[in-house]
């Protein structure tokens, strides 16, 4: 049995569907706080089989202790579940220290008391902040953090790497993502920001679905071809597949360390009006914009040397940009019209 933490949320939900894909046994823990449990329904509905659940909240070890007392037979843990807007982590920081960084020491101590050998950590490349080289690979610097949210990753590694020291019978592999985009090509699971949207993706196929009125693009006068910040953005099905390897690399002790890291994302950048040009031409549909100033804490650019990952977990992207947005704009139109009413 996999416990799959945050896993009603949107890189939670897709994995959770990988995994049953694949023949796992799914627990999905979430509390539910940016999610809805009625997500498990279409995950079912999409794979045919019914995940686990259990309403938990991981920041609270009582409950947390529930939890393993309840399913002995987790053999593997994808830690998701985690708070992960940047804006909310300045106002509320201590938040944002108590729910990401108790959480993770909760399953850490119940993972030794449970002998529960095998944990994948959603980690993002926050943790290199605005590097000095291009592209980051995994031994580029790690940064001052520029966010509690950020600091809470940076943290969570160092706690792991302290663990991994000590508990040389626990394997551990950290996945930092780069941007997460698009949504399930059922469009029955998708990317759902509560309120408006912070993250570029959501905030475009809300435009173009009429609920925003324009999209404001942060800043064109960075130093990149046309003024633009520039990300990697990594399709959410690309990015599940990342972690049914992971999984299986840790089940299968193929594992060459007992804490790795491997960055996760295409290896190529585009910018804010990339993006916005072809989001319209594959999917039809204009997306009126404005240019505003800078958003504080917005890094220039960076994206991904995928090379580490791509040899040695043998997993590659490959959905290209156009590909994601598309599945997330049919998912936007299919949650406005079926699901938001409900
Ligand atoms: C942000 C976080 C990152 C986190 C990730 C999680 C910051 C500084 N970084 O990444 O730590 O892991 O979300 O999802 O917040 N943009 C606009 N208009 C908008 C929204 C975004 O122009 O309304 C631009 C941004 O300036 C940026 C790009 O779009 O250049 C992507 O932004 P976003 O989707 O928020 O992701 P990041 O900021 O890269």
């Amino acid at each position: 049995m996999i416990l799959v933490t945050g896993g009603t949320g949107f890189i939670g939900s897709h994995t959770s569907v990988e995994l049953l894909r694949e023949g796992f046994e799914v627990l999905i823990a979430d509390n539910l706080s940016n999610s809805y449990a009625d997500v498990i329904d279409r995950i079912e509905e999409i794979t045919g089989k019914r995940p686990f659940f259990e309403r938990t909240d991981l920041s609270n070890s009582e409950e947390t202790d529930l939890l393993f007392e309840k399913y002995p037979k987790i053999e593997a843990i994808i830690h998701f579940a985690a708070s992960k807007a940047v804006g909310e982590s300045v106002e509320k920081p201590l938040l944002y220290y108590k729910n990401n960084l108790n959480s993770l020491m909760n399953i850490l101590e119940n993972m030794k008391r449970h002998s529960v050998k095998n944990l994948v950590f959603s980690s993002s490349c926050t943790v290199y902040g605005e590097p000095d080289e291009l592209p980051v690979h995994e031994r580029s610097p790690i940064k001052i953090a520029n966010s509690p949210y950020g600091n809470t990753k940076q943290i969570s590694e160092e706690i792991i790497q302290d663990v991994a020291k000590v508990s040389s019978e626990i394997n551990f592999i950290s996945l930092r993502y780069f941007n997460p985009i698009g949504a399930h090509p059922s469009a029955l699971i998708g990317e759902l920001p509560l309120g408006i949207p912070n993250n570029l993706i959501p905030y475009i196929t809300q435009t173009g679905y009429g609920l925003r009125e324009a999209l404001k693009v942060f800043g064109d006068d960075y130093n990149t071809p046309d003024g633009s910040a520039i990300r990697d953005y990594i399709d959410v099905v690309d990015l599940s597949r990342a972690h049914i390897i992971s999984i299986k690399r840790l089940l299968n002790h193929k594992n060459k360390a007992n804490f790795e890291i491997f960055n996760l994302g295409t290896g190529t950048g585009s910018s804010v009006f990339e993006v916005i040009r072809t989001f319209e031409k594959v999917c039809g549909q204009k997306i009126n914009f404005k240019v505003v100033g800078r958003r504080e804490g917005d890094i220039e650019k960076v994206w991904a040397d995928t090379r580490y990952a791509n040899e040695e977990l043998g997993w590659k992207a490959e959905k290209t940009l156009g590909q994601s947005l598309k599945t997330a704009w049919d998912w936007e139109n299919y949650y406005r019209k079926n699901l938001e009413k409900k």
